[in-house]
């Protein structure tokens, strides 16, 4: 695509982080995880515990769980693929916060997103809804646990049109 793009992946069990290592191998550019300040325990994710942390997070659509500074500058980017879990049918909060606090204008950003069987849609109708009008939003992926570097070429292949 001749865009400078950096893969930026939040993942609790390693399979957006399998997925973000593919992409940024297809894409042959830099990848980082965006890791949680205080980090998720198996607990936390319990989606079956209304009171489990990731449970209260998904329930107050104001939470921004603080994440890890990156250590790469984004101005040196055009185009950020932003990585995430589906969580409750949607893009985690830290996801949210990440999009707010940084300057992502001007830049395209793409979403990308694993899930046990979710589309991406609902997340990706969001955050066009919430975050839209101040950058470049494209029309992300979501990939299964099997992913193939085929899938990856072919989405990739759709984006650059
Ligand atoms: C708190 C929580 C909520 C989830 N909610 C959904 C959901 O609504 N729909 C779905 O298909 N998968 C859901 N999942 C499953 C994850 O999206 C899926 O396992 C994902 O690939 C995990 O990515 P990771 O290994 O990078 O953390 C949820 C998982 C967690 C931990």
């Amino acid at each position: 695509m001749g865009k400078k793009s950096l893969v930026v992946y939040f993942s609790c069990g390693g399979t957006t982080e399998l997925a973000g290592k593919e992409l940024a191998g297809a894409l042959k550019c830099d990848f980082h995880p965006l890791e949680a300040q205080e980090t998720y325990t198996r607990e936390d994710l319990d989606w079956k515990n209304p009171q489990s942390r990731s449970s209260v997070e998904m329930q107050d659509e104001k939470a921004r769980p603080s994440y890890k500074k990156l250590p790469v500058d984004l101005k040196d980017y055009e185009q950020i693929f932003l990585g995430f879990p589906i969580w409750w049918g949607i893009e985690p909060r830290i996801i949210d916060h990440f999009i707010e606090q940084e300057d992502l204008k001007g830049k395209e950003v793409i979403p990308f997103a694993t899930s046990g069987g979710s589309t991406i849609d609902k997340a990706q109708d969001r955050l066009e809804e919430k975050y839209g009008q101040g950058l470049t939003l494209l029309k992300g992926h979501r990939f299964n646990r099997n992913l193939e570097r085929q899938e990856i070429e072919d989405w990739l292949q759709i984006l650059s049109h």
